[in-house]
């Protein structure tokens, strides 16, 4: 390679402005890859990026339900589909490389982007962002999002997040490890800093970890337009493409290596990460791709159905006159209220927005499973309550929208944007626009009351309760009809203590994807058993989890917040963490332990009780001997088990799993003394078995 090709490898192919005027003027994101280091003279094909966490971004693609929906399932089998599934969209639509596999930590359920990621717990996060670039990368180059402690989204291009390095490698890391151990082609850093230096240019994050401890043989690309602020720094502690636009280091790098601030050693190490990597993934990128088509076949529709049925969340089911409220019957009349429920509530309006123009509200999903169906908008909730009245079951969808939470696209901070270039350069222009000349056609959606219509603020939510007209609501309906649920759409936990004793049946359902209704019906009336499970704690009031500071400039992330920060407080959640109901019951029977010399085999035999056939999530939690280290989440298995019968589960943990951080060394200790494992149906079972291992 010549050194300007070289060079053109370190950041995006297209040009600042150009750019930014086609995401903005013609709906650039949802109709090409961004493309980098593409190399005509060599062939060398570079990448062609696309989002991303809940489907397709180009085209118009599958919207799924989002990953903390799918986190819900507790279910990696099945989220390795979804990958397979994206992973084909993408590469019909002229995408190599995704970002779909976020997975920063929900340190706080107020945090804008919680719908992206799976959860609290770094273990179950982990597994399920495995899983998901398993099958993403049958097909694609996956990238795992934002390296690292970005779980903050207001603040997101300002805040420095303190953390030392205990609570650094067992909280906020173990999962995007387990992604780096399962083979993912690249790492997209954050823009935050952490412990000062910004991530897309931290020696500790991207050379100390990635690289030396971990041994990561992919590329590293910045997050969009804004994930570095010095070129030479960015490329020496390890960052290897400025994505997407010829900026920061178009304009200073040259200027940098005749300096001798960096030298060309380090660019010849970020290339040849990138060269490795294509060449690693030339078998699945070399074979053809599927045709336009693949986008949202009728296949990943059906698909998106089971998934969006499988992350219902059953949270309450009284009995009323002599049986519970759900499953519903299909020969009930039926009211169905709010204005959710006519509503394509797809989640997040930013940079995981899917172009989906085949979506199912909540009311067409009802309609289609029950003939007497009768819908109000909610706007008065006297009016709700009359039609409530007058029929036997009321069904009230409450909750947020890409308006209440979602990735925050505000205002460039003007400090910033002196990292923008003066002006373009011409044949960098006209290339550009070269390639984005004939593109397929990509249809935009037409207006939908809550659909975003090119990208939204979004940010983190202010508060965890229901607005105060969807709590009016929730009381009126449910003092009108007894048999009243209410569904919650939300990409994290919801406060619902202030309503949730008047009312006898709640259902998480979340951004449910364009077969929400579906899949909310088909869990509603029977034809799926609830088998959802919570990948959060749902606290009683906001004040029971950690601080959490929308605009905070610098923050400390200690080893503390989800299940664990509650327990530690002896404080009872609303709705722990691995909570769901089913329309069974099933009790743990019995547990017994096998202690080999890399892993403890944990068989646990479940019975289902109930007179349905159903699934359960069986979690083994570790407790270490040092009574002030976290417990932790270090196994789980989903199991079928018919009605009346047993099923025994094998969950295999390694040891390394029950190691803990020794800052001081950097290193890992496995700490000598008895470790309690618990082998129970949710984080505060009240009759789990447990077991005491001495090591
Ligand atoms: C987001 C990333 C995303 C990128 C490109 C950024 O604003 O933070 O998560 O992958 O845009 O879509």
């Amino acid at each position: 390679m010549t050194p300007e090709e070289k060079l053109w490898c370190l950041d995006g192919d297209a040009p600042t402005w150009a750019g930014l005027r086609y995401l903005h003027d013609e709906d650039g994101y949802h109709r090409v890859a961004f493309a980098a280091a593409q190399v005509d003279r060599l062939g060398l094909p570079g990448i062609h990026f696309a989002d991303g966490p809940r489907g397709c971004v180009i085209g118009n693609g599958t919207a799924f339900p989002v990953s903390m929906a799918r986190g819900a399932t507790w279910d990696p089998a099945l989220e390795e589909r979804v990958g397979e599934v994206i992973g084909q969209e993408l590469r019909a639509a002229g995408a190599t490389l995704t970002g779909a596999v976020c997975v920063n930590l929900l340190r706080h359920p107020a945090w804008g982007r919680a719908q992206e990621t799976y959860g609290e717990d770094p273990h179950h996060v982990g597994e399920m962002g495995a899983a998901l670039t398993r099958g993403l990368q049958r097909h694609v180059m996956a990238c795992v999002k934002h390296f690292a402690c970005n779980s903050m989204e207001n603040a997101r291009f300002s805040v420095d997040i303190e953390v030392d390095d205990g609570a650094l490698h067992e909280v906020y890391l173990p999962h995007f490890r387990r992604i780096v151990d399962e083979g993912v082609a690249a790492v997209m850093s954050a823009y935050n800093s952490v412990n000062g230096e910004w991530c897309g240019q931290s020696q500790a994050l991207l050379t100390g970890v990635l690289r030396e401890e971990w041994g990561f043989e992919g590329f590293v690309i910045s997050d969009w337009i804004l994930g570095i602020r010095d070129a030479a720094t960015s490329l020496t502690a390890g960052l290897g493409i400025e994505m997407p636009y010829r900026m920061v280091r178009a304009r200073d790098l040259p200027a940098a290596l005749e300096r001798g601030e960096v030298s060309w050693l380090d660019v010849d190490a970020a290339v040849s990460a990138l060269v490795a990597t294509l060449l690693r993934f030339d078998d699945i990128l070399s074979t053809p791709a599927p045709a336009r088509e693949a986008l949202g076949a009728p296949e990943h529709r059906a698909l998106a159905r089971e998934v969006a049925a499988a992350s219902v969340v059953a949270l309450r089911n009284e009995v009323v006159d002599g049986a519970p409220v759900l499953p519903l019957q299909p020969d009930l009349s039926i009211a169905v209220i709010g204005r959710l429920a006519d509503t394509v509530n797809l989640g997040d309006g930013g940079s995981s927005d899917v172009w989906d123009l085949d979506c199912h509200t909540v009311l067409d999903g009802l309609r289609g499973a029950a003939a007497d169906i009768r819908y109000d908008d909610g706007s008065d909730p006297a009016a709700a309550a009359a039609v409530a009245e007058a029929v036997d079951a009321a069904v009230v969808v409450v909750g947020y929208t890409y308006l209440d939470e979602g990735e925050f696209i505000g205002g460039t901070d003007p400090a910033l944007m002196s990292l923008f270039p003066e002006s373009d350069e011409p044949e960098v222009v006209e290339r550009y626009q070269h390639s984005i000349s004939d593109l397929p056609p990509t249809t935009k959606p037409a207006r939908h009351t809550e659909r975003p219509r090119g990208f939204s603020i979004g940010g983190d939510r202010d508060s965890l309760r229901l607005a105060d007209d969807d709590v009016a609501l929730i009381r009126a309906v449910a003092a009108a009809n007894p048999r009243t649920v209410v569904v919650i759409q939300a990409g994290s936990a919801v406060i619902v203590d202030e309503w949730i004793e008047g009312v006898p049946a709640l259902v998480q359902a979340w951004y449910g994807g364009c077969r929400a209704g579906e899949g909310l019906a088909d869990v509603m009336f029977g034809e799926v058993n609830p088998s959802g499970r919570l990948p959060f704690t749902v606290p009683r009031q906001e004040g029971d989890l950690p601080e959490f500071v929308r605009d905070a400039t610098s923050f400390r992330y200690d080893r503390w917040h989800g299940w664990w920060h509650l327990r530690r407080n002896g404080t009872a959640p609303r709705f722990p963490f691995g909570y769901g109901l089913s329309y069974s019951t099933f009790e743990l029977v019995d547990s017994a332990l096998e202690i080999g010399d890399a892993a403890i085999e944990v068989r646990a035999t479940v019975r289902n009780t109930g007179d349905r056939d159903g699934s359960d999530v069986i979690q083994v939690y570790a407790e270490l001997p040092d009574p002030d280290a976290p417990p932790r989440l270090a196994g789980f298995q989903r199991v079928e088990v018919a009605a009346g019968a047993e099923s025994v589960v094998s969950i295999t943990i390694p040891l390394a799993r029950l190691q803990a951080r020794d800052g001081t060394r950097r290193g890992w200790v496995s700490p000598a003394g008895k470790h309690r494992l618990v082998v129970a149906r949710h984080a505060a079972d009240p009759q789990p078995r447990e077991h005491v291992v001495e090591i």
